[in-house]
């Protein structure tokens, strides 16, 4: 169970059930949520079959709904103030290469349509959706509708519930209806969080190995509200690069090229694809090194390590931005941190950072102050627990 249960979500339960009994004129049946997240360490490097620690945060997108007896999907989302209604089974062609399709609905139909790609029968229902995980911003809002939407599905039409299973199918909505060749990170760790632990994912085999948080340390992430748009197709080139580079090691992924083997074949590498390459190397080597530290309760390791991850981001990968990495420095250089970092897809969003957990409240009044003072910007500051994954609640019936 989370540790506890944040004030905002339980408004949001409440909001989403009232909505629903007003809508559809009798109480829902179910309850589902499904988390955000925020990687610790390893970014970019799911997709080359390596190494992600993200948490699952006290963030979550919540649907109430029932079961309808037609094949129906009928929908509300109370962030947009939008309704769709979507006919199952839905089976348009996937997205066409480059292409990206837009809006939360998408997410559904996308997540509807890779279920029944999966062969599996669904039945309709109807619901109401609202989510308090930032959108845009790097913590997996998407992968949070996608996974909630799956086990909506799962609930109406009696399927079992396994969280990689579940996971692979949102992958593919986001891969292929979405049309982001996005790894299986956000959705994995959506499904199948940890309450009070980061989870070292192993991208290749699926295995989860949770962590426990550092005693005494608070993760608090850092919104540098800045977003830039075509994320999308920043996002499917590096993943391009990736697998070039791994092709050029005559390798299935860059997981299996050792520092040893880059170092000596590097210079050879045309410089960009050098570059990432080495990223993501370097990179899936912290990854083990941060739960190692981890689990011997090692808050400064786990700090260096983090500083380490942002420097490969931006100076190898090449996905910050100078905003990002005024937050970053500044987080860093606060006396109560242990290390920060740019997490999640990139080009904007958050920076994650280590804190010492007694003294997280003026590390984010200072932090934000800086921040502000140095780039204009107004930032959000979110202090999160580690949640659990994707959830049914049952709603007791009157
Ligand atoms: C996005 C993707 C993930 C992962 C990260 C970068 O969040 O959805 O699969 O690749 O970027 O680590």
């Amino acid at each position: 169970m989370p540790p506890a249960t944040p004030e905002h979500a339980n408004t949001i339960q409440q909001h989403v059930m009232d909505t629903f009994t007003e809508r559809f004129g009798a109480p829902p049946t179910a309850l589902v949520r499904a988390p955000g997240r925020v990687n610790l360490i390893g970014e970019h490097t799911d997709y080359n079959d390596g190494f992600v620690l993200p948490m699952a945060l006290d963030r979550a997108l919540w649907i109430a709904l029932r079961p309808r007896d037609d094949d129906q999907v009928v929908l509300h989302a109370l962030d947009f103030d939008d309704s769709v209604q979507i006919a199952l089974p839905v089976t348009q062609p996937e997205a066409a290469d480059g292409g990206l399709r837009k809006g939360w609905s998408e997410y559904v139909r996308g997540v509807a349509w890779a279920l029944h790609e999966a062969g599996l029968t669904l039945r309709g229902w109807e619901g109401v959706i609202a989510s308090d995980v930032p959108m845009g911003a790097g913590l997996s809002s998407s992968a949070a509708i996608e996974l909630a939407t799956a086990r909506a599905f799962a609930t109406v039409s009696g399927l079992d519930w396994h969280a990689a299973q579940f996971a692979q199918i949102a992958q593919r909505a986001e891969n292929a209806w979405v049309g982001v060749k996005s790894g299986i990170m956000d959705q994995l760790i959506s499904a199948a969080g940890v309450a009070g632990h980061a989870v070292l994912i192993d991208c290749r085999w699926l295995t989860l190995d949770p962590v426990p948080l550092p005693p005494e340390t608070q993760i608090v992430i850092l919104d540098t509200a800045t977003r830039r748009e075509l994320v999308g197709s920043a996002y499917n080139e590096r993943r391009a690069q990736c697998e070039a580079a791994a092709r050029s090691f005559g390798v299935p992924a860059l997981r299996d090229v050792t520092l040893n083997q880059f170092e000596a074949a590097a210079d050879a590498l045309d410089p960009v694809i050098q570059r990432r390459a080495r990223h993501v190397i370097t990179e899936n080597a912290r990854t083990l090194q941060a739960a190692a530290a981890m689990r011997t309760g090692d808050p400064v390791e786990l700090g260096r390590l983090m500083d380490a991850s942002h420097i490969s981001m931006r100076d190898d990968f090449e996905i910050s931005r100078p905003e990002m990495d005024r937050m970053v420095e500044i987080a860093q250089a606060h006396p109560a941190s242990f290390g920060a970092r740019m997490t999640g897809g990139g080009f904007g969003g958050c920076a994650v950072a280590l804190v010492r957990a007694e003294a997280a409240d003026p590390f984010s009044a200072e932090v934000a102050a800086a921040y502000t003072a140095a780039t204009g910007l107004e930032p959000k500051i979110y202090i999160s627990a580690a949640a659990d994954g994707a959830e049914l609640i049952s709603v007791p019936t009157a």
